[in-house]
């Protein structure tokens, strides 16, 4: 066997690409946006401008946001003919599913889907951003047998989602709660999904297959879609007096606790400190206190278990109970993720292509050499 030295399992530790977006300390638990911290972004900004932070690796002006806003708003509502498209897809289908097939489809609405020059790329990212949340709300509709709701364009990303989805505006507090987690969900390094997008683009393909491979990515229970099973978990869990035993089995099993651990943070992620605070007050608001006090319980047992291993909560435990809060349905949960990630998604494409490499790693072949081609009848 050749002694050709293996990168680590998971890709571990290598650093794949120079970002200027995100910046993690994952053992003191640091994560900045553009070099501010993420806590003074979700208590002083909104989505729209972080989006243009990462994009931009500035904060903007008043104008500037103002235009940076219009202009997303103008991309709300979906081109003619896809709004068909998703009141003819089955009701049973995953809104991860239709996500990801309908913003793949997007690129046929568009009359140059291939241009992929950094201001081309950047258009069509701002078409994404603002399609997204309209597939997400007709969709849910769709299924639920109600009329579409039309996006209403004066109003922010946060509100006209939940507007969409509801046929009513939404509180301040909701509003807010809810523009808090896309902004603690935009970016986070070179994680599976931007990686994803990364390694599509860097082909020169097109903006519509790098987002769209990287929603498929993001499902993944490992990764976005870990947040559907904290719900599930919580759900599982009969009262709060329940939730050490039923931890500690799953601890005793060798069962991975979904919302814990993370490949990068060795200590409580920071997106999950705002979401507990968060988690918390909307828990109160909503009469949904047991589910908060079941996941603080859960979090209290997995540290003294776990702790020392470097398992924390990561960024989609509180998030669970942040969106049930919200009233989101669970299958919402992980669409919700992929909405915010967008942003950080076409971040990173436009950092790709404005250095653009192939990637294009090498795999060690270990299996067998010189072995006999065995006709059909011998074997
Ligand atoms: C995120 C995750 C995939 C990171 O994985 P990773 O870096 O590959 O870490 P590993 O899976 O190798 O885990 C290392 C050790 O910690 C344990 N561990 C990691 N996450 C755990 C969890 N959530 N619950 C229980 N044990 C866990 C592993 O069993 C392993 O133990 P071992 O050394 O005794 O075999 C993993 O922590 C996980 O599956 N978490 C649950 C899913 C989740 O919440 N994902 C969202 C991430 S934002």
């Amino acid at each position: 066997m050749s002694a050709v030295a293996s990168a680590p399992k998971g890709l571990e530790g290598v650093v794949a690409a120079e970002t200027e977006m995100s910046f993690i300390d994952g053992q003191k638990g640091i994560l900045e946006y553009v070099g501010i911290p993420i806590g003074e972004l979700s208590s002083n900004s909104t989505f729209e401008e972080t989006v243009f932070l990462l994009w931009n690796k500035r904060l903007p002006k008043q104008n500037e946001l103002d235009e940076f806003t219009q202009n997303l708003r103008k991309r709300y509502e979906l081109p003619k003919g896809m709004e068909q498209r998703v009141t003819s897809l089955p009701k049973t289908a995953e809104p991860m599913h239709v996500l990801r097939t309908l913003v793949s489809s997007l690129a046929m609405y568009d009359s140059d889907p291939n241009a992929n020059d950094v201001d081309a790329a950047q258009d069509k990212a701002l078409n994404i951003l603002g399609h997204a949340p309209t597939i997400v709300a007709y969709f849910d509709r769709h299924r639920r047998g109600l009329d579409l709701v039309h996006p209403d364009t004066s109003l922010s990303f946060a509100e006209n989602f939940l507007y969409m989805l509801n046929g009513e505006k939404p509180t301040e507090t909701m509003a807010r709660a809810f523009d808090i987690c896309m902004i603690l969900h935009a970016d986070h390094g070179l994680n599976n999904s931007t990686f994803t997008t990364r390694v599509i683009i860097s082909t020169l393909s097109d903006v519509y297959s790098a987002i769209t491979g990287a929603i498929g990515s993001l499902r993944g229970p490992l990764h976005g879609g870990a947040n559907e099973g904290v719900m599930k978990m919580l759900n599982e869990i009969p009262t709060v007096d329940d939730a050490e035993a039923y931890i500690m089995g799953k601890i005793q099993r060798k069962d991975k606790i979904m919302g814990f651990g993370h490949r990068v943070y060795k200590t409580k992620d920071p997106r999950a400190t705002d979401l507990q605070s968060l988690a918390k007050k909307l828990a109160e608001d909503t009469g949904n206190q047991e589910l908060y006090a079941k996941s603080h319980i859960i979090e209290q047992v997995m540290e003294r278990e776990l702790g020392a291993k470097g398992i924390y909560p990561n960024v989609d435990f509180y998030s669970a109970t942040t969106y049930h809060c919200i009233g989101l349905k669970l299958d919402l949960f992980t669409p919700m993720f992929a909405l915010s990630r967008i942003g950080g998604w076409a971040g990173h494409m436009l950092e790709q292509l404005a250095d653009n490499r192939l990637y294009r790693p090498k795999a060690q072949y270990v299996g067998a050499h010189d072995q006999p081609y065995v006709a059909m009848s011998d074997r």
